[in-house]
């Protein structure tokens, strides 16, 4: 049990399921990438332990970079946009596996990926550690899905509520 502000969260998915989920999840990768040295595209802040855990379980040729989501209003007609920040080596024809935490309406990954395709990869992969399908607005591709989850509000494990609580070993739901 957690209690951060007015709300208390339970335990929903514990750090040995998340591990081992990982490591099967990062033996797909090693199969599938074996000599394409990808490169990690990780989308801050919410994914850097999951990132670090999947690239903990990786025994391929690989690297990492970090990415910033800002979202910001365009127009009263477009609503919220989103530019990706801090991405300053080139992905040109480089095998990209863009890593988040949790997809939920959709929205962030597709424009990440929209903006990626941009600059000619040769291939773009997602993978999340979770997965809300209930809320999803966008049809997507998710080729890595660590746990597909129910439409409910989730944190710890890097994902936060209000900032807080993202440093568990798991991953706690809200009551
Ligand atoms: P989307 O654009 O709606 O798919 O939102 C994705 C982002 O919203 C994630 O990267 C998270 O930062 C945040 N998010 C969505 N659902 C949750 C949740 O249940 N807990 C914590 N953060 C969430």
């Amino acid at each position: 049990m957690l209690i951060i502000n007015d709300k208390t969260f339970r335990p929903f998915i514990s750090a040995d399921a998340i591990q081992t989920r990982i490591q099967e999840l990062a033996g797909q990768i090693n199969e599938a990438y074996a000599d394409q040295k990808p490169l990690l595209v990780v989308v801050l802040n919410g994914a850097f332990l999951f990132a670090a855990d999947l690239m903990k379980n990786l025994t391929i040729p690989c690297e990492i970079t970090f990415i910033r989501v800002a979202s910001y209003t365009a127009t009263e007609s477009t609503g919220q946009l989103k530019q990706i920040l801090g991405l300053s080596e080139s992905v040109a024809n480089r095998h990209l596996i863009v890593i988040e935490d949790i997809v939920d309406t959709g929205l962030t990954i597709s424009e990440v990926c929209e903006q990626l395709s941009a600059q000619n990869p040769a291939s773009i992969a997602i993978a999340t550690l979770l997965f809300k399908p209930a809320a999803l607005k966008n049809k997507i591709d998710l080729h890595y899905v660590g746990f597909e989850i129910e439409n409910q509000f989730v944190l710890g494990y890097g994902l936060d509520y209000d900032g807080l609580g993202r440093n568990t070993k798991d991953i706690l739901v809200l009551e």
